[in-house]
């Protein structure tokens, strides 16, 4: 079946989660976390993630910014920084991260061409809002899918039944957009037609099912997009 629906995850795929921790260490009040901002940003992503998935599996729901919250403060406390000016710089960057550069003419090539185009994701609808018009791509979405809708995260199959109830599409006819690998996996194994963009050339997670494409950025989508 063609693809209709092209529908993307948010944060890592289409905004630049690093993005928050690289600004702050280059502003002078911050020169504490000059040298060691990647490991307090990949540390807080990796604990942001797994809180997702360990109150999926709990069933001890919470927002996304909540476990957004926690995952910093893991963060911080394992880089030895108790600066509470820092926690807020680092939280309100999060709600205006840039979108990698190649977004805007990859959703106006898809939208061009007469395709759907969605996010769907973990994070909750007014943290979505704020990246979306920070970023200035809202024109070039169809719709703004967030977890919330059903009250857990990814990888429950109720999150990505979200997309079928919102376009009336098969699964199909849905090209699944994710940097996370266990997100395109688990998104393969849904149904959907899946691209893992694996910007950092990580290996292939072992799960029961595979991206079906990878690419190195955003750029090529549209050419998947058939
Ligand atoms: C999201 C996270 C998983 O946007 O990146 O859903």
């Amino acid at each position: 079946m063609p693809i209709t629906t092209c529908v993307f995850d948010a944060y890592g795929t289409l905004f630049d989660v690093s993005a928050a921790a690289r600004e702050a260490a280059g502003e002078p009040a911050f020169a504490a976390i000059a040298e060691t901002w990647p490991a307090i940003a990949a540390n807080w992503r990796l604990k942001q993630l797994q809180y997702s998935w360990l109150r999926a599996v709990a069933g001890a729901h919470t927002d996304f910014w909540e476990v957004t919250c926690d995952g910093l403060d893991w963060a911080l406390e394992a880089a030895g920084i108790a600066d509470e000016k820092l926690r807020q710089r680092l939280l309100d960057l999060y709600w205006e991260l840039a979108a990698y550069p190649e977004v805007p003419a990859m959703l106006a090539t898809l939208r061009a061409r007469g395709l759907q185009t969605a996010i769907l994701s973990n994070g909750s609808p007014r943290m979505l809002a704020g990246a979306v018009a920070s970023a200035g791509i809202g024109a070039q979405l169809d719709a703004t899918l967030s977890v919330e809708d059903v009250g857990i995260f990814k990888p429950d199959a109720r999150v990505y039944d979200l997309v079928g109830a919102h376009f009336g599409c098969a699964r199909s006819e849905v090209l699944f957009v994710s940097s996370n690998g266990w997100d395109a996996a688990c998104a393969t194994g849904y149904g959907f037609r899946t691209v893992w963009v694996n910007r950092a050339g990580d290996p292939v997670d072992r799960l029961p099912w595979r991206p079906a494409h990878q690419l190195s950025d955003l750029t090529d989508v549209p050419g998947l997009a058939v």
